[in-house]
């Protein structure tokens, strides 16, 4: 195994600074602050992204239905509209894993997020640290877990992929440890990609391939452009430098196929788990069954979700298994959701049927395209006002008194 090359050590407030600087203007946030909903900074980002890149974040597989019915779902739920309480000190605070959040929504691993924006991940987990929300950062990253670390102040979150390189597997859970992130995210869905027809008409690779149709979509995104010249992270490095033998790394389809193991099983969690030490949250459960064995695997919480459509198209949406995997181990697990939030009443639905968090991974990648950090602080407010109104109208002013009572059931 060879040592990370791109190492920054922690609590550099030097670098720390100059990097905030080159990311943050007045003229962007003003900007941001002018878009009022996510479908509208989803446009925005649209505009910003390459083509190729856009696409891999607004994709499904196959037929997308399961990604449309996610967001389709939550539209189905209607709330309670109540009259004369008292709506004053609300408070959406509350735990996640056990950790203090400002409102039960964490930023999602979300993979390739350095090629929404330069930096990207970098960005998000600064935005969400002042926010007071949990940012995961995924293995199939372009900044390094080392690069998060030595822009942030908080402990975050690192999303796992088992390789069946198991040597590095054990130097990644190091990593993390080194790092000093607060839980690991292990991800229980993908041993296998789903397959997503954009990605592949697209020739989806990072860096980007240098033909005609690929320098195309990037020279109409000037923004874009000049942000990735101004900086080194370009490609995947958690895994560039650190992993021997990986013969692709610029394509997701044959790099997961190659390296992503796919006889993965519960033993192995109970390796990892041992190997990790600390808090432990399965990512990727949408089954009775499957939840019902995580309460035996002794991990701390599990994420109700099919992967936001991503894996297997045709499955259940995660707002509709919710419910029946909360009724049938919430008492023995922390329960949290994602897939198809697009809103803070998207959040409170979850929190009603019985979600001890959520996660947004599509809103926060459109606000950083749209607009870097700025843009992914915006994301956090939209959708923290829009909680905190809707929670007011339902009756209620505290995030932890929402139960199914507040929604319409008949
Ligand atoms: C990776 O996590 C992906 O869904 O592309």
């Amino acid at each position: 195994m060879r040592a990370g090359r791109d190492a920054a050590p922690y609590g550099n407030a030097g670098k720390a600074a100059d990097f905030v600087a080159r990311n943050e203007n007045a003229g962007r946030k003003a900007e941001m602050k002018s878009v009022l909903t996510i479908a509208e900074m989803k446009e925005r980002a649209r505009r910003r992204v390459p083509k190729m890149f856009f696409d891999y974040a607004d994709s499904g597989a196959w037929t997308e239905g399961t990604y449309r019915a996610n967001e389709e779902d939550f539209a189905k739920i209607k709330l309670r509209q109540r009259v004369l309480v008292d709506m004053t000190g609300r408070s959406l605070a509350g735990e996640m894993a056990g950790e203090a959040v400002a409102m039960p929504v964490a930023l999602s691993p979300t993979g390739l997020t350095g090629m929404q924006h330069a930096d990207g991940e970098m960005l998000a987990a600064q935005a969400a640290e002042e926010f007071g929300v949990p940012f995961t950062l995924s293995t199939m990253s372009i900044c390094s877990i080392e690069d998060v670390k030595s822009v942030t102040r908080k402990p975050f979150w690192f999303q796992l992929y088992v390789m069946r390189d198991r040597e590095f597997v054990e130097n990644l859970i190091g990593r993390a440890k080194a790092a000093g992130c607060s839980a690991l995210v292990l991800t229980l869905d993908l041993q296998i990609l789903g397959q997503r027809h954009k990605d592949l008409r697209n020739g989806l690779s990072a860096p980007p391939r240098w033909t005609p149709k690929h320098l195309w979509q990037m020279a109409s995104r000037p923004g874009w452009c000049m942000g990735m010249l101004g900086t080194q992270r370009r490609t995947f490095r958690n895994i560039a430098g650190h992993a021997r033998n990986v013969s692709d790394l610029s394509s997701l389809a044959s790099w997961t196929a190659e390296q992503f193991d796919p006889r993965l099983s519960w033993q192995d969690v109970e390796w990892i788990k041992e190997r990790w030490g600390g808090k432990l949250i399965l990512k990727g459960i949408n089954d009775v069954e499957d939840a019902i064995a995580a309460t035996g695997s002794g991990a701390d919480a599990i994420i109700v979700s099919n992967h936001g459509g991503r894996q297997l198209d045709g499955a259940a949406s995660s707002i509709s298994m919710l419910p029946k995997v909360v009724d049938a181990v919430g008492d023995r697990i922390e329960v949290h959701v994602d897939g198809g939030i697009r809103s803070g009443q998207d959040v409170l639905k979850a929190i009603a049927l019985g979600a001890k968090g959520t996660y947004i991974g599509r809103p926060f990648l459109y606000g950083l395209g749209a607009g870097g950090k700025a843009g992914v602080t915006r994301v956090l407010e939209i959708i923290q006002r829009e909680l905190d109104i809707t929670m007011a109208l339902c009756g209620k002013r505290d995030i932890r008194d929402i139960d199914r009572s507040v929604l319409l059931q008949d």
